[in-house]
């Protein structure tokens, strides 16, 4: 029997957390360390994630939006962004910002990457050779629209990256709250891996507290990995590389290892 692939999505509507950076990350963690087979998903019209890996999205002819409408199938617009492992990544470009008006008139509009998802390699791109993927990640856009619910109905798993600021508990709980009504009305299979703290900065005091007051309130939802503020993330999203690529003794690449290993564990994998 084929193997499932374990679907990721990583979502906040706060915008600026991390997430892409999250998804960069362990997304190639997984796949460079651990040898897994990864396809990252650009869910949003930034296309943020596809610029990370040195894609163009203005150069695209075909993107994610026209695999969403059923235009095209998921395999015809992968591109693999590494020779040694398995990385690929589905990108978007700036049509993608047409979803929010164009696909809710499609019927089923919440479940329009899941039937994407479901054959993406029943065409002739020789893919189907290779078997599926063990883990899919999306990268979702700061917002609770379309594409992120999309996401969710067809996650197994959902992740959310916070920073520890005061006001973030407030955002958290419409999170929660789109989180439970996507579980009970469109996939309930769908489960949370955890919040993460990104951007911590372990100087400050009011950080420390905040996370004091997550874990109070997450429980044992919070990860114990925390990314800290790390500069050289920027630096090496700069040059289209991770923090792996430019500096393995960084504290960014540090923490992504061990959140990765955390995101292993709690997965059971
Ligand atoms: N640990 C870190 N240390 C320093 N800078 C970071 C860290 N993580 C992310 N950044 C930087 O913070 C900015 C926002 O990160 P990122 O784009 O991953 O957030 P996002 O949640 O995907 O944003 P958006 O909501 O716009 O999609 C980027 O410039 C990124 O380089
Ligand atoms: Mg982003």
């Amino acid at each position: 029997m084929a193997r499932h692939s374990k679907i990721i999505a990583v979502i906040n509507q706060k915008g600026g957390v991390a997430k892409t950076t999250t998804v960069q990350h362990v997304g190639y963690c997984l796949a460079a360390q651990h040898g897994k087979r990864v396809l990252l998903l650009d869910l949003d019209p930034q296309a943020n994630l596809s610029s990370a890996f040195g894609i163009e999205p203005d150069a695209l002819n075909r993107a994610i939006f026209d695999v969403l409408k059923g235009d095209v199938p998921l395999s015809q617009i992968i591109k693999r962004v590494s020779d040694e492992y398995v990385l690929d990544v589905a990108p978007s470009n700036i049509e993608l910002s047409r979803a929010e008006l164009e696909l809710i008139q499609e019927i089923n509009s919440t479940y329009l990457l899941r039937s994407a998802l479901t054959s993406p390699f029943t065409d002739d791109t020789g893919a189907d050779d290779e078997g599926p993927y063990d883990y899919i990640i999306a990268d979702c856009g700061p917002s609770l629209g379309i594409l992120t619910v999309n996401a969710l109905a067809a996650a197994d798993y959902v992740l959310v990256p916070v920073q520890p600021e005061m006001y973030s508990l407030q955002g958290l709980k419409a999170l929660e709250q789109i989180i439970d009504r996507v579980r009970t009305r469109a996939n309930p299979a769908l489960s949370v891996l955890g919040w993460v703290v990104t951007m911590h900065d372990g100087r400050t005091r009011v950080h420390k507290d905040v996370v004091e007051l997550f874990r109070k309130n997450f429980g044992p939802a919070l990860f114990d990995s925390i990314i800290s503020i790390n500069t050289t993330i920027r630096e090496a999203q700069a040059a289209n590389k991770t923090v792996f690529q430019r500096d393995q003794s960084k504290s960014g690449a540090q923490n992504y290892a061990a959140l990765t290993d955390e995101l292993l564990r709690r997965i059971g994998d």
